[in-house]
């Protein structure tokens, strides 16, 4: 398999597909995903000018991993401590994310934000702990829709400051990636608009020096993805619902590569 930081050179300008599949998926399950997810990106001819990764649960992680292993599909996790080991019940280490096959994890998902009250310094510690196992973390930030009701102004001020705190000093390009998903819009079928989508996204890159690849997640389906994967500035999606199935992320994907093309 191509190794992941192989594609790093270009990374800015190669999209980036991602599906993160949450709780919903049992073992069986998570392995026909990726079974049937790999059979139509290989029938369309897919993954040649973006990279994709999929983000099974933990307990698939390894199998999923098996499924992939001759193709250019990565493997991620949904979440990892921050520290290497310890007494930490319930908890996944990077290092076993790694063990297991993943090159990708996700941190700071506003699902983790709320439901486990993790705060930006949290989201930090787990990033440094994912490149300290050289994984690629993908950040995410977004702000819930009370910010969003005050204005663009206020919800860019909001990013921004929850993007300042969550980055690790040593970040780079090649091990980071950021996800802008408003909580609003994250499996509600409501989107920003395109406008206010590009605005972020440019406030992100300013503060990041335009290197970095900044994905944009919350409600995107096939119907919607040529539009916001092809606005200035956005390098890519993570998908949760339409991840689910094959047709419609291979779908999304393609999308990515006409903009992978064209660049
Ligand atoms: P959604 O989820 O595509 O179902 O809105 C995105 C996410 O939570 O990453």
């Amino acid at each position: 398999m191509q190794s992941v930081l192989e594609t790093t050179p270009h990374m800015k300008n190669k999209p980036l597909i991602i599906g993160n599949w949450k709780m919903k998926l049992g073992h069986k399950a998570s392995k026909d995903l990726a079974s049937s997810i790999l059979k139509a990106a290989k029938k369309a001819n897919l993954a040649k000018s973006y990279d994709m990764v999929l983000c099974p649960s933990s307990t698939s992680t390894a199998a999923v991993a098996k499924i992939l292993k001759e193709s250019s599909i990565a493997v991620g996790g949904q979440d990892c401590h921050w520290e290497k080991e310890g007494a930490h019940t319930g908890d996944v280490s990077a290092d076993m994310l790694k063990e297991a096959g993943a090159s990708y994890v996700i941190n700071g998902h506003s699902a983790r934000r709320m439901e486990h009250f993790e705060t930006s310094d949290i989201v930090r510690d787990k990033a440094d702990a994912a490149h300290r196992a050289e994984l690629i973390s993908v950040i995410c930030v977004g702000e819930p829709i009370n910010i969003r009701e005050k204005g663009d102004d206020e919800a860019e001020k909001f990013v921004l400051k929850q993007l300042k705190k969550s980055l690790p000093e040593k970040s780079q390009p090649s091990n980071t990636v950021i996800a802008y998903e408003p909580v609003w819009a994250i499996g509600t079928g409501r989107t920003p608009t395109s406008e206010q989508i590009a605005k972020m996204h440019g406030v992100i890159s300013k503060y990041l020096g335009g290197e970095y690849r900044v994905l944009y997640g919350g409600s995107l389906t096939p119907s919607n993805a040529k539009k916001i994967l092809a606005l200035d500035g956005v390098a890519g999606g993570l998908i949760g619902g339409a991840s689910l199935d094959a047709d419609d992320f291979c779908q999304i994907a393609a999308c990515a590569e006409d903009v992978g093309k064209a660049a």
